[in-house]
């Protein structure tokens, strides 16, 4: 079964429209996102054009600010630092990756914690792996939301996530352990990895390569989540880290790229907004 992604967010976002559709009347306006773009690498432009459509399908104001790839560190938190004392400003999420001179780091503890709608400030983490209230982060959000949308039982499986990034392998492992599976973090410098993803009932890859986990490292009925985006070496199209042709005849289920996960966080995004608006709303 080839889990649709797109599907699952057009009705999910198609419902968060109804909902949005009556916060004018209910609460005198509609969330505001700040989506803030340095630069204008490829595909963060389009990631974030893709933020920009979601939001206006869901009736979510979107701002995309964007600044040229030579905006100063400190320009750019005073800019971030201006919007958190914004009250019209409901989420601000900075594009990563961001040029190397800027500090990753001070960008997204600047941002504040009530407004970060990526879950990346450093008081939300601590709170997810805490099981306190908190901002998840959008694809790790989106991937239990695919699974369950998708049956999948988590409890009590064997949870293989080959990636350790703060944005996916982390959380979306902190996630799945929350759901009672057995969590296994592998990466880059694991040893005997074939033998360790062949275990996985579930099997979670964000490490970033294009088609690393061939047909040889899965086993049959195995459910496959594909957090890659990549350009195929050899065709130059979009591809996952998963290499789908080998894979999907042996996974039960399995996430497509494009299609899959992309559309989830995108739809995660939307959600984590409306809670931050509905939290700034409740003070
Ligand atoms: N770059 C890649 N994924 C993400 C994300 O989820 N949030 C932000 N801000 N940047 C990203």
């Amino acid at each position: 079964m080839i889990i649709s992604g797109k599907e699952l967010s057009t009705r999910l976002k198609a419902e968060m429209a109804e909902q949005v559709a009556a916060f004018p009347e209910k609460y005198g306006r509609v969330p505001h996102l700040v989506v803030i773009l340095v630069g204008d690498d490829p595909a963060s432009v389009s990631y974030v054009t893709g933020k920009a459509k979601a939001s206006e399908v869901v009736g979510i104001r979107n701002t995309t600010i964007r600044r040229p790839e030579s905006i100063t560190e400190e320009d750019l938190l005073s800019l971030i630092r201006q919007l958190n004392g914004d009250d019209t400003v409901d989420g601000i999420l900075v594009q990563l990756p961001l040029p190397k001179h800027i500090s990753e780091a001070k960008v997204i503890e600047t941002i504040s914690r009530e407004k970060d709608v990526d879950g990346f400030h450093p008081l939300n983490v601590a709170a997810l792996w805490q099981k306190q209230p908190c901002t998840v982060a959008c694809t790790p959000k989106g991937i239990i939301k695919l699974l369950k949308a998708a049956g999948v039982t988590i409890q009590g499986k064997r949870a293989v996530v080959v990636g350790r990034s703060n944005i996916v392998g982390l959380p979306v492992s902190k996630l799945l352990l929350d759901e009672n599976a057995t969590v296994t973090i592998a990466h880059s410098r694991t040893t005997g990895l074939a033998e360790l993803t062949r275990q996985a009932e579930i099997l979670v890859v964000a490490i970033g390569r294009p088609k690393f986990i061939t047909g040889d490292m899965v086993s049959e009925g195995t459910v496959v989540i594909d957090v890659g985006v990549n350009r195929d070496p050899q065709t130059g199209r979009l591809c996952g880290d998963v290499d789908f042709a080998a894979v999907e005849p042996k996974a039960s289920v399995i996430t497509p790229v494009p299609g899959g996960v992309g559309p989830m966080t995108i739809c995660c995004l939307m959600e984590n907004t409306i809670e931050c608006f509905l939290r700034r709303q409740s003070r």
